[in-house]
Order: C-alpha cells, then sequence, then structure tokens
C-alpha cells in the first residue's frame, strides 16, 4: 500500500484535471483575454508520452480515480485521442472525461469514445446567438450545439452543460435550461470566480446563485435535492417535481473546500493543489532530469500535503492567482 495524496485537513485528492493546452477556439470574456494567452513554447508543453506516464503513475502510486482533461481547450491539441488511448490503455479501470467547449467536436465525439473517453461537460453560456457570439467573442454556436448532440450520439453520456452565470446571459437561463432538458442534458450553472483575465471580476456585481434561482423560479419550480456525492461541486435541483434536473456549483457564496477531493496539472507540467493555488511545483523538470516514479510520486505527497483549507475569495486581503482559469483548466 502506497501513501495517497492527503493534505493537513484529512482530505484525499481522488479526482485528477490534466489541462494539456493553454489554447482556445473560444474567447470567452470570463476566461480569456481578447488576443489569448501567450503560447506556451512548444519545449515547455509536456507530450503525450508524459502526460501517460504521470497519469499512470498518479494511479498506481497515488490512489487517483478518475481523469479529467481541461485546456484552453482540450480540443486544440491535434494528439488528443492519443493521450486519450494512452491513458485509458495504462489505466483501463479509470474513468476518462473532458471538459470542452464542444467546438469541433462534431468531427471528432466518436473517435475520442473510442479511444476510451467515457464522458464530457462542455461549456455553453446561452443559446441565443448574438448572446454567444458577445459572450465567446466567436460566432459559433451552431458548431458548439452540433459538438454537444455529437457527444450524446457517440455515448459520452450524460453530456453536462456548464454554463457560468453572467449578467450579459441570466435573463436567458430558462431558455438555456429547457434547450438542455429537451436535449437530454444535465445543465449546471457556475458562479463566476475571479480567474477571468481581464480582471472585471467583482464580488458586488457577479451573480449568485440566490439570483439564479429567482430567475428560473419565474418558469420552474425547483426543489433542492443535495449533492450526487460529497465532493462533487454541484448542488442538484429537481424541475417540476423531477426527475429533470438542474445543478449549481455555488463556488463563491457556498464554497465546498472542505470536501475538496482535487489535483491539478498544467499545460507546462506544474503541479497545483487547488485552481488558487500561489504554489506550483515543477513536476516537468524533475520528470525530464530523470527522476524515478517513486521521485515524483514523493514530491507529488508534498505538493498536496501543503494544500491550503481553500480559497479566500471573500477575504479582505484576496488576491487571484497568476494563472487566470485558461491556464489552468478549472
Ligand atoms: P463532474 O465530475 O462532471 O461534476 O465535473 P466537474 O464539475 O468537477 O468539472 P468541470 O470541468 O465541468 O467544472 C465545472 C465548474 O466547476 C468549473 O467552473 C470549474 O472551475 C469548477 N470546479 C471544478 N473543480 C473545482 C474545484 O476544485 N474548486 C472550485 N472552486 N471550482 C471547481
Ligand atoms: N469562473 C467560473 N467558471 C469558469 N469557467 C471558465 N472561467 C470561469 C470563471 N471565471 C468554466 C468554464 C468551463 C469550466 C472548466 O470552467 O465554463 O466549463
Ligand atoms: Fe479545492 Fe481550491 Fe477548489 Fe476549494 S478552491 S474546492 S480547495 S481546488
Amino acid at each position: 500500500e502506497t501513501p495517497l495524496l492527503v493534505d493537513r485537513f484529512g482530505r484525499t485528492a481522488r479526482d485528477l484535471r490534466v489541462s494539456i493546452t493553454e489554447k482556445c477556439s473560444l474567447r470567452c470574456t470570463y476566461c480569456m483575454p481578447e488576443e489569448g494567452l501567450p503560447a506556451i513554447p512548444p519545449e515547455e508543453l509536456l507530450s503525450a508520452g508524459e502526460i501517460v506516464r504521470l497519469v499512470a503513475l498518479a494511479v498506481r502510486e497515488l490512489g487517483i480515480r478518475e481523469v479529467r482533461f481541461t485546456g484552453g481547450e482540450p480540443l486544440m491539441r491535434r494528439d488528443l485521442e492519443e493521450i486519450v488511448a494512452g491513458c485509458h490503455a495504462a489505466a483501463p479501470e479509470i474513468p476518462l472525461a473532458m471538459t470542452s467547449n464542444g467546438i469541433g467536436l462534431r468531427h471528432r465525439a466518436a473517435g475520442l469514445a473510442e479511444a476510451g473517453l467515457g464522458r464530457v461537460n462542455i461549456s455553453l453560456d446561452t443559446v441565443d446567438r448574438a448572446g454567444f457570439a458577445r459572450l465567446t467573442r466567436r460566432d459559433r454556436l451552431e458548431s458548439a450545439l452540433s459538438g454537444i448532440r455529437a457527444a450524446g450520439a457517440a455515448g459520452l453520456a450524460p453530456v453536462k452543460v456548464n454554463a457560468v452565470l453572467m449578467r450579459a446571459t441570466l435573463d436567458g437561463a430558462p431558455d438555456l435550461l429547457r434547450w438542455c432538458l429537451d436535449e437530454g442534458c444535465e445543465l449546471r450553472f457556475i458562479e463566476e470566480m475571479p480567474l477571468d483575465a481581464d480582471h472585471e471580476w467583482a464580488r458586488a456585481n457577479m451573480v449568485t446563485a440566490a439570483e439564479l434561482l429567482d430567475v428560473l423560479g419565474t418558469r420552474y419550480r425547483l426543489t433542492a435535492a443535495g449533492r450526487e456525492d460529497p465532493s462533487a461541486p454541484a448542488e442538484t435541483w429537481l424541475v417540476d417535481g423531477g426527475p429533470a434536473t438542474v445543478g449549481i456549483i455555488a463556488s463563491v457564496t457556498r464554497k465546498f473546500c472542505d470536501t475538496c477531493d482535487r489535483t491539478r496539472l498544467t499545460a507546462d507540467g506544474m503541479l497545483r493543489s487547488c485552481l488558487f493555488s500561489d504554489q506550483e511545483f515543477d513536476l516537468r523538470g524533475v520528470l525530464r532530469a530523470g527522476a524515478s516514479d517513486e521521485e515524483l510520486a514523493q514530491l507529488w505527497r508534498g505538493a498536496m500535503w501543503q494544500k491550503w483549507a481553500g480559497h479566500g475569495i471573500d477575504a479582505a486581503d484576496f488576491v487571484p492567482p497568476e494563472r487566470t482559469m485558461g491556464a489552468i483548466g478549472g
């Protein structure tokens, strides 16, 4: 029995989130700057082989039970299928998931399912074309919608849809829920966190879960149904008595750090114990210096032991981390 990824607050990390690129096909205002993030020099990006080695080690030595690929946008990597297939071969019992914006997924969903991907979460904030174009700075609603449908058809199900709560799209929330229920997707609304590249987030201006419940309440009867499992970020609500549901991820007003079970790897191979971490551990450097699996595992355990209790978004002295959302992957 090798020691797991535990921290000083008694939490165990079981869920690994791997960002594989900082590139993206969209420019959502709550995430990316208009011009995109500066490119990572190719030699600093983890290769498919390196990602597979680290994932395999995390499963074998550290007790990771679920792996999610994030970005930027994971579909921006041509070798995504190779990464998925490699991880699946190395750890066939571990569910592999992806968080994506769905752009171009239509052409790759079947191949990804075949490579061993289990399910996808797709970011979609509105089903209004003009609203989508304003928020993402790209007029590509149809591509996102067809990506969602293709994912479902390829068996990457249940498809979850993520919608970040923004004032500009709040009025469209009931229509978005209608669309997701009709398509058989699980919609979750997410409170915006201060990780936007433009640093425009303001606590006083953010849309809260409470406000969303008021807006949805004009069209639907919602009843609280708790969390799917204790470490799930989303709280579930039954829609009109069920079985249809909608989720709310209230990262700011109802933070869930006490039950956090996540650890993160950036596209350039840095380990982060928390989304808001001010500390990173250079796994890539150690790996390329020829470290053994046991040495890498030891570094990872040490990093998690230093994980803090949770984010301090509501603290007076809160300072956002240097990396913004597009470079952490959510
Ligand atoms: P499921 O396992 O399908 O529920 O995935 P998930 O909700 O954990 O992942 P996803 O990538 O879909 O993220 C949805 C939202 O939850 C995003 O806004 C993430 O940034 C946020 N989120 C995910 N993990 C954490 C976390 O550990 N802390 C905080 N504060 N937010 C998180
Ligand atoms: N706050 C909360 N969620 C965000 N996401 C992107 N930026 C933010 C933010 N500032 C969401 C995306 C995606 C997930 C990985 O994180 O919508 O679904
Ligand atoms: Fe975990 Fe950090 Fe997210 Fe809190 S903010 S749930 S500690 S990753």
